[in-house]
């Protein structure tokens, strides 16, 4: 059935007359005419306002993990709601989710909350720099750490030319340009590129900002080798590792991709997945760092440990952390691998899938990409391609291909039924439009 979206285009126009884009953030508006709006979501599946019914694998960008509305989560949230909010003090329920997440993840030693991931890694790239006492970081190319400006640098590489290194530019209008000079990049698994610029700039450098399966870039994961050298390597150079699990924490494994790589950061950063889609994050890390807070680095702010969202924590942990909810999720996630393998490999198309498979990055060419600098060598135009069809055939993922697909623990037989059947139509007719525009010359 062709997909009716009037209800959502004439909301469009409505919301344009008193927000920009019409919509909450940027990221949300996909175009005047397919820009959609929720009116619910339950599970794997979200509802618009057209009635569209669609298996969800953007998940919020990764926190409904368990799935939207997971009625254990939202009873715990109305516990929480009893409790009363914000106080300007602290709960003891703070000190209780603390424990779960310090179990979960042995590198937490000492928790402190905030609301986003934003803030968590601004809070975590302020403490390493109080910390060492340098003010310069180094961050992997492609990586997104939040909006805030020292990790809005970005390297667009529809403008590289694959001759020698892209450009860096700021990620919005209004990032002060004085400020770049503190960021310096480094490719994804090349230790070598690592200890050269840390062999001359660890001297200026606070941290290794890091996220081991870059999330927003594919799902491209850093190999266990390359981690280690990184762990060693700032070791010997004093410089902190923080690893941002804002994406991959309690996804990947009960104790994030630190568990998966055995690999322990300084300093760590949760948010997304540990809340169920509460907005609550989380900074922790090395004891003797953070015991700097309150001993010269400032961390807090208004609504800090929400009575609703910390209680909605508390028990999305106590599922993660007790019961088989991420086993299955990721053999879900293993299982859409490989029927979307079987229908493209029987059209002969060229891919792989990137990262862990609860957050799985399909990448259209034969080997999976090692950094960022090898999505300009898959055919993602196909993936842009197919992606609008996808969700014409009311599966969501996300239109842009450097997005990984999210799984959570909701996602059924059911949903991988119809998400294959949906798929295989959307290749068909990718590859007929593509192919048509291809002979055409478009
Ligand atoms: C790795 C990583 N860090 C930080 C953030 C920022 O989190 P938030 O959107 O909650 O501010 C994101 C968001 O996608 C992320 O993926």
């Amino acid at each position: 059935m062709t997909r009716v979206l009037a209800k959502s285009q004439a909301h469009y126009r409505r919301a344009l007359t008193r927000m920009p884009l019409g919509v909450a953030s940027n990221f949300r508006f996909w175009g005047e005419d397919r820009t959609i709006y929720v009116k619910y979501g339950r599970g794997a599946r979200i509802v618009d306002l057209d009635d569209n019914e669609y298996i969800d694998y953007r998940m919020g960008y990764g926190p409904a993990i368990l799935g939207h509305a997971d009625p254990r989560v939202d009873d715990a949230a109305r516990e929480g709601m009893k409790v009363g909010g914000v106080f300007a003090l602290s709960t003891e329920r703070e000190y209780h989710v603390a424990q779960r997440i310090s179990k979960m993840v042995p590198a937490a030693e000492l928790v402190r909350f905030s609301n986003s991931g934003t803030e968590a890694v601004m809070a975590a790239l302020r403490l390493a720099r109080a910390y060492t006492g340098k003010d310069d970081y180094l961050i992997l190319e492609g990586s997104y750490h939040g909006l805030f400006d020292a990790a809005m640098w970005y390297t667009p590489m529809d403008k590289w030319t694959q001759v020698g290194d892209p450009q860096v530019y700021p990620y919005s209008e209004g990032i002060p340009l004085s400020t770049r000079s503190f960021a310096h990049f480094v490719q994804a698994n090349d230790a070598n590129q690592l200890e050269d610029v840390l062999k001359r700039h660890a001297s200026r450098v606070a941290c290794l900002l890091i996220e081991p399966i870059m999330g927003n870039c594919l799902g491209i994961a850093t190999d266990p080798g390359y981690l280690r050298a990184a762990r060693e390597l700032c070791d010997r150079h004093g410089v902190l590792l923080v690893i941002d699990e804002v994406k991959t924490g309690f996804r990947v494994a009960r104790g994030g991709a630190q568990e998966l790589y055995g690999v322990n950061a300084d300093l760590c950063t949760f948010a997304k997945a540990m809340g169920n889609g509460y907005p609550i994050s989380v900074l922790a890390g090395r004891e003797e760092v953070m015991r700097k807070i309150g001993r010269g680095v400032a961390h807090g702010g208004t609504y800090t440990a929400h009575s609703v969202s910390l209680a909605a924590a508390e028990r999305t942990l106590q599922i993660l952390d007790e019961t088989d909810a991420l086993e299955r999720i990721a053999d879900y996630g293993t299982a859409l691998r490989q029927g979307m393998s079987a229908i493209l490999k029987s059209r002969g198309i060229a891919h792989s899938f990137v990262g862990h498979p609860s957050m799985s990055g399909l990448y259209f060419a034969h080997d999976p990409p090692r950094n960022y600098r090898d999505w300009k060598g898959s055919d993602y135009t196909f993936y842009d391609a197919a992606a609008k069809v996808l969700h014409d055939e009311r599966v969501l993922c996300e239109p842009d291909s450097r997005e990984p697909w999210f799984v959570c623990a909701a996602h059924d037989d059911a949903c991988l039924k119809q998400t294959l059947a949906a798929f295989e139509v959307a290749i068909e007719k990718t590859l007929s439009t593509l192919g048509e525009r291809r002979q055409a010359g478009g």
